[in-house]
């Protein structure tokens, strides 16, 4: 068989390698991919982003499945204009994307059908929202309603900073449209998880839990990022917790979307808030899988991966049972000189060891230019590392880190901090 993978980042890079696993796939492309995907024999890149092309692509060279991994195409479509094509493919349609495309669509949606999350208003107007946020006080959350790369949250522990964060998005128009409605929320206390599943428009089957690091810095200092690490599974997810999250967010979503006239299709990655007391909250939606928590669940998944796409394509995940690695897996991102606010491209990366059984190295900014793998984006590397404890896992991604060179490379030295005992 021969695969799609669409995106270009580490998460498509793991989902890539991992299906190149499978004894029944013959190809696997990937568009557009990166510095990695390129120079591993085992895929092919392929450069085209526009959805219709896409499309022609897989009719014309007999692409049995496309799996999509970012948002955006997601936002804008291509799984409606994929189906109405009659190939087949596997994520939500746009309009079951809109839980991670309109924070407002997802936050009336929780409201509606009581599903755990911070107290909110949507606002548009800009005085109306300053006003909100004194009678509401600080710390407090304030959210560009549509898409903004990871970059339309703000955490607000002073009112200044929220006032600022209004006039940013609403007056300023910092973000555009996807800016032009916010969502002011209650700051939500405790440790976050990501808790990912799978839907076929009926069963779900969950993924390996996981934890992300958002902030740059280490002891989750500095600003937010695209997420910096993540590891898995994470340990404040115990079957408990799973069952509850099951029962009170994952089901209820699907259920809601259902009730609405929406048939949700693909991953479904609820991010967590867990409070002292262990009662999850959501704090967001999203309709993919999560980069980086992608690039250690995949290497931790043992099962044959286009077998379980295959059955969520067919509407038969209820069949099918995940095998996983019992170890945990870390995965360390290195990222550009500048990042998160203006990464810098071109700088020549040396000294990526060779994939072996304890670690394997995801590529997301790498580009080939003229036979040498160079910085092409923020976050340009995620070193996975497997081992029988946290500390062991992190051994083995740490050893790996250290041996790769690019100058200004950027990365926290304590991913995983949090599942250390
Ligand atoms: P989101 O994109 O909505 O997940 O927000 C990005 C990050 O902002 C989250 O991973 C949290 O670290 C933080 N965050 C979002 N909403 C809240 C909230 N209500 N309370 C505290 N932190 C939040
Ligand atoms: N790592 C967070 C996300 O993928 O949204």
């Amino acid at each position: 068989m021969k695969i799609l993978v669409v995106g270009s980042g580490g998460r498509e890079h793991a989902l890539s390698w991992k299906l190149a696993q499978s004894e029944r796939v013959q190809t696997v492309f990937v568009a557009p991919g990166n510095g990695g995907t390129a120079s591993d024999s085992r895929l092919v890149t392929v450069e085209i982003t526009d959805p219709a092309a896409l499309a022609d692509f897989v009719v014309s060279e007999g692409v049995a499945l496309t799996l999509v991994g970012p948002e955006a195409p997601l936002a804008a479509g291509i799984v409606n204009l994929f189906r109405a094509r009659g190939l087949k493919i596997f994520g939500p349609t746009k309009e079951a994307a809109q839980l991670e495309s309109s924070k407002d669509f997802a936050k009336a949606f929780m409201q509606r059908h009581g599903i755990p999350t911070a107290k909110y208003q949507s606002f548009s107007d800009a005085a109306q929202a300053h006003a909100y946020i004194d009678a509401n006080g600080a710390p407090i959350v304030i959210k560009a309603d549509g898409l903004a790369a990871g970059k339309g949250v703000v955490v607000a522990m002073s009112l200044a900073e929220a006032h600022s964060a209004v006039d940013h998005m609403l007056s300023d128009n910092a973000f555009g449209d996807a800016g032009a409605r916010i969502v002011i929320e209650e700051f939500l206390a405790g440790e976050e998880a990501s808790f990912i599943v799978m839907c076929d428009g009926k069963n779900v089957l969950p993924l390996a839990t996981s934890q992300d690091h958002k902030r740059l810095k280490d002891h989750d200092e500095g600003p937010n990022t695209g997420g910096m690490g993540a590891y898995s599974p994470a340990p404040i997810v115990t079957p408990s917790m799973h069952a509850r999250v099951m029962r009170e967010i994952i089901n209820p979503t699907i259920q809601g979307m259902a009730r609405d006239g929406i048939v949700f299709t693909g991953f479904l990655y609820a991010g967590l808030m867990i409070d002292s007391e262990g009662n999850p909250r959501t704090l967001e939606f999203n309709c993919r899988m999560g980069d980086p928590e992608t690039q250690p669940i995949m290497a931790r998944l043992k099962s044959d991966f286009l077998t379980v796409l295959d059955h969520a394509c067919n509407g038969t995940l209820d069949t099918v049972e995940l095998e996983w690695d019992r170890r945990t897996a870390v995965g360390v991102v290195m990222a550009a000189a500048g990042y998160p606010d203006s990464p810098r491209k071109g700088d020549v990366i040396d000294g990526i060891p060779a994939e072996t059984p304890e670690c394997v190295t995801f590529h997301a900014g790498t580009q080939q230019v003229a036979g040498s793998l160079q910085t092409s984006g923020g976050r340009v590397l995620c070193v996975v590392g497997l081992g029988d404890s946290v500390k062991m896992a992190q051994k083995q991604a740490y050893e790996t880190v250290e041996k790769i060179h690019f100058n200004g490379a950027q990365y926290r030295r304590d991913i995983g901090w949090r599942g250390l005992k």
